[in-house]
């Protein structure tokens, strides 16, 4: 059972945040500089989520954010261990900085997220980094004002990644990156064991805040201004599933997903809704019937297939067949046709053959994806799938990766030319980074269209009539109409 962490804890964090803000504003007016701090990312969107809970309380302990690891006193790895690479950058990182913290030594340096609850990684970080002073993990974020103050009264090492399972913190300070569009997490954690994937061991079990916290969250982000959410889960799909009482279902009134997209857009004037991840075995008619119906909710959908071989996705213990997938994508285009669906694809799976990967080419070639985001299996320790023998040769998966990536950026590039000469609505989210003549933002359908305007239509629906296209984003001459 899924319980909110008591607001007491949430207050008696609150207060270690005071007292590293006292320590802090004696620095400041001695030395009439802040402190400064630095949070970095390396995972998805839930883990940029948590970097803003993390900046949030750092503002609040006084400290001044920054951009660069160089003169920080405190940096924060937030890091992710879905595949090898990102773990690896994380140390080499970390290697880096060990000529830093020898110059300065009262820097704080402090790792966390996903990488950090597994065992094995916080036993070589404390043998390899003793540069590293502070460890938490994903479900003890809402201690960090704690552990910081310990780690910094006492000058001793924190290393800290027990948890309770089952908690959500609602509460703790938030600093949001974009004053646009804004991440709302609605659950945790992941129940699928997809047998390559590390989420349900370093996430826990999934754990749905209650709707109506999500509701007033999402008021509150209207009423400063923001146009656009993104609720995010590891699988939106299973929302409130884990409040049902298995002794007693019918007496559970908490909402499904669909049902809680449906307050949301009853009780809110939010102009713009997505979400991330569904899962495709769980995604009902229900869900497709109120995608369908409102307006605000975006038409577009994240859709992972993984693999397009029945054999390879049994395996993968994705509990779907390429059929039912094929079947589900039909059943959601004849109920939206212009959605625009994108997927993830994994590419060398264990036991993984030629014909099992023609098989994902062909159910690319079926879907025709706006766009699709391409892994190479990457084996994780503690997952099924690493214990298998029949890896597959790191070149064939290489060829088998650039085929992929050649068929899916043709089949891009096809989607984007029947753009071209259309008009199209985009919440614009600023001036664009390449061209300070351009404004940029998305459509609906989560394109990036870039537009010259003579005016700052930043925050607005502009209508944009679309005069080039290109593999990854849209160009329009000119903004058109105004929506609102
Ligand atoms: N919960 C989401 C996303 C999980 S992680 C979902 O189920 O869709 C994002 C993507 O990383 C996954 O969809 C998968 O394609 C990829 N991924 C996960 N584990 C991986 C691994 N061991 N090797 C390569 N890619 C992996
Ligand atoms: Fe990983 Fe599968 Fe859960 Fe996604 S649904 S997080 S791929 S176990
Ligand atoms: Fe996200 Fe990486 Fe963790 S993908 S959930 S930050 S392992």
């Amino acid at each position: 059972m899924t319980v909110t962490i008591p607001q007491e804890e949430i207050e008696k964090q609150y207060r270690y945040m005071s007292e590293i803000k006292q320590i802090n504003d004696v620095c400041f007016a001695k030395n009439n500089v802040r402190k400064r701090a630095i949070v970095r990312n390396f995972g998805c969107q839930m883990n940029e989520h948590d970097a803003e809970s993390l900046s949030g309380m750092i503002l609040q302990m006084g400290y001044e954010l920054c951009d660069s690891s160089e003169g920080s006193d405190l940096i924060i790895f937030n890091t992710c261990c879905v595949r090898e690479n990102a773990e690896l950058k994380v140390y080499g990182l970390l290697g880096a900085l060990k000529k830093m913290k020898k110059e300065n030594p009262d820097m704080v340096i402090a790792v966390c997220g996903c990488m950090t609850e597994q065992p094995q990684v916080v036993e070589e970080i404390k043998k390899k980094f003793k540069n590293v002073e502070l460890i938490f993990g994903t479900h003890n974020l809402h201690r960090f004002p704690e552990l910081l103050c310990n780690c910094i009264s006492n000058r001793k090492a924190v290393y800290e990644t027990s948890h309770t399972e089952g908690e959500v913190a609602e509460g703790l300070p938030i600093l949001r990156e974009n004053n646009i569009k804004a991440w709302v997490t609605i659950m945790y954690g992941c129940n699928n064991f997809c047998s390559y994937c590390i989420v349900p061991y370093v996430r826990g079990r999934e754990r749905s805040r209650d709707s109506a916290e999500i509701i007033k969250e999402i008021q509150e982000l209207e009423k400063q201004g923001i146009k656009e959410v993104t609720l995010l889960g590891q699988n939106v799909n299973s929302y409130g599933k884990d409040k049902i009482n298995p002794e007693d279902p019918e007496s559970s009134k908490e909402m499904d997903f669909a049902d809680l997209l449906t307050a949301i857009c009853e009780n809110t004037k939010i102009e713009r809704i997505r979400f991330l991840t569904s899962h495709p075995k769980d995604l009902s008619d229900k869900l497709i019937s109120v995608m369908a119906k409102y307006p605000a909710i975006c038409k577009y959908l994240h859709l992972p297939v993984q693999s397009g071989s029945t054999k390879v996705l049994k395996e993968m213990n994705r509990r779907y067949t390429k059929e039912q997938y094929l079947n589900l994508i039909e059943k959601i285009r004849m109920q939206i046709p212009s959605i625009a669906i994108t997927t993830d694809i994994i590419v060398g799976f264990p036991g993984e053959t030629d014909e099992d990967f023609e098989e994902t080419l062909n159910l690319v070639e079926q879907v025709r994806y706006e766009s699709a985001y391409t892994f190479i299996y990457s084996k994780r320790q503690g997952t099924p799938a690493a214990e298998r023998e029949d890896q597959v040769d790191e070149n064939i998966v290489k060829e088998h990766f650039n085929k992929l990536i050649e068929i899916q950026n043709r089949i891009s590039r096809e989607i984007n030319d029947t753009y071209l000469g259309k008009r199209v609505k985009v919440l614009v989210e600023g001036k664009s980074r390449t061209d300070i003549k351009k404004y940029t933002g998305r459509t609906q359908e989560n394109k990036i269209v870039n537009f010259e305007s003579d005016i700052d239509v930043t925050g607005r629906i502009v209508e944009v009539e679309i005069s080039n296209v290109q593999t990854w984003s849209l160009d329009g001459n000119k903004y058109l109409t105004e929506e609102i």
